[in-house]
């Protein structure tokens, strides 16, 4: 049921624009935003003149009620639809949700909501929710979940990890720095996205244990045509923390997305998440130049064998050629030679000497323990939490956590 549509025209503007088609406890809600606001400070808008009412209402004294009560599919959709809108005319969105999944709650709320209450219960949610918008909007700054100008929610952070040669460790790089990223960042409320960009035989599901959901295929043969909620469905989660795009379930070629296509997904995914973090696959592709020039860093790893060394030859070849910008390359080296393997050491100076680059890290061998981790589909952080390989990537983390902070304290 409708609420009823309490305004024709408004004097002043409504502070609340609500939207409660077919929410189950409207009776009382309306009763509730009657005494929260007054008769007629809030206005009922049906979905059809959502935009209209949207875009006349400003920022400084309205913000958007949505309440939704059910898992249906189109409602969730219209839903995510009202929130976006009003993302779009940089209003803040305020979600009551009655009893819904986890899994809706969750594909909501990444849509950019400003604040949200369960309603009825407990009794005063909603109200603490309207007191936290309206202190937000009276000191101008938004509440952490999201900021809703209109520009785009966050700017993510873009890192990409590329092996210059098979089976150099990049995948496992790329996982466990996406891992750690996200438990070092939890309490700060960041959000984290880990795409497998390696459409053909990504490994990332395998490695993390989690769906390849029927999505992906659309998402990545159609991106241009894009939205929040399309990435959203593509998207598994792990350990409801860390959000994964996987390789789809049947192996496709790597030219399936354009360079225009990797655009659409890379842009979505910063709009919706603050670290996204991308496995490229070995072969340099049309669209491979679009997520380098995306990264604000870009991971290059190789071993010390002869065929990762001319790889990395070519590959920073290229770049050049290309006039990208080599500051964002570092460098890692996995299974790097132990401390006393002095030999081995001299190698690796040789190799960077010669190559004209330095190593930022050097990750050791770590054995079956590390293989084994892969593939039973756990992090390092939970099957090998004391090897060093999972302690020299935490340290890739720190460091990138450090640099971040100190570019954005110069910026
Ligand atoms: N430092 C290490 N010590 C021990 N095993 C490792 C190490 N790094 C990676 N591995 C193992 O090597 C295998 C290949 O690693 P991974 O899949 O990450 O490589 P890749 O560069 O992504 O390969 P691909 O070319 O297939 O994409 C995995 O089983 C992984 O567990
Ligand atoms: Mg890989």
């Amino acid at each position: 049921m409708a609420l009823s549509f309490r305004r024709e025209t408004a004097e002043s503007a409504p502070e609340a624009l609500v939207f409660s088609d077919g929410f189950s406890a409207a009776e009382e809600l309306i009763q509730d935003l009657d005494t929260q606001f007054g008769e007629d400070q809030w206005l009922e808008v049906p979905a059809d003149d959502a935009e209209n009412m949207m875009s006349i209402a400003s920022s400084e004294d309205s913000f958007v009620i949505v309440a939704l009560s059910s898992n249906d599919e189109v409602a969730v959709a219209n839903t995510a639809q009202l929130i976006r809108q009003a993302r779009a005319n940089g209003l803040m969105a305020l979600l009551v949700v009655g009893d819904i999944s986890p899994t809706t709650m969750h594909s909501i709320m990444r849509e950019g909501v400003a604040e949200f209450a369960p309603y009825p219960e407990p009794a005063g949610a909603l109200v603490d929710a309207i007191d936290r918008l309206r202190l937000a909007r009276t000191n101008g700054n938004l509440p952490a979940i999201s900021s809703t100008t209109g520009a785009p929610r966050r700017l993510g952070k873009v890192v990409a990890f590329y092996g210059v040669a098979g089976g150099v460790g990049a995948s496992t790089m790329a996982v466990n720095f996406a891992w750690e990223l996200t438990q070092m960042t939890r309490r700060e409320g960041r959000r984290v996205a880990l795409l497998d960009f390696n459409f053909q035989y990504g490994s990332i599901a395998t490695f993390l244990d989690v769906p390849r959901r029927e999505a992906v295929y659309e998402l990545v043969s159609e991106a241009s045509n894009l939205d929040q909620t399309g990435l959203t469905q593509a998207l598994s989660t792990y350990k409801d923390r860390l959000h994964v795009l996987t390789a789809p379930r049947d192996a496709l070629p790597l030219d399936i997305v354009s360079p225009a296509d990797v655009d659409a997904i890379i842009n979505l995914a910063r709009e919706s998440f603050d670290y996204v973090v991308i496995d490229m696959p070995q072969a340099l592709m049309n669209w491979s130049e679009k997520v380098y020039a995306a990264a604000d860093d870009f991971y290059a790893v190789m071993e010390i064998d002869m065929r990762s060394a001319q790889n990395m030859f070519r590959f920073m070849r290229t770049l050049k050629a290309e006039d990208m910008n080599l500051e964002k390359l570092r460098f890692v080296l996995n299974r790097a030679p132990g401390m006393t393997d002095l030999s081995g050491k001299t190698r690796v100076k040789r190799v960077a000497e010669s190559l004209g680059i330095a190593f930022l890290h050097q990750i050791p061998e770590g054995g079956k323990q590390i293989v084994n981790s892969c593939d039973q589909g756990a992090p390092l952080y939970e099957g090998a939490r004391s090897s060093p390989v999972r302690k020299e990537i935490l340290r890739m983390v720190e460091k990138f956590m450090t640099e971040e902070t100190e570019k954005a304290a110069a910026g």
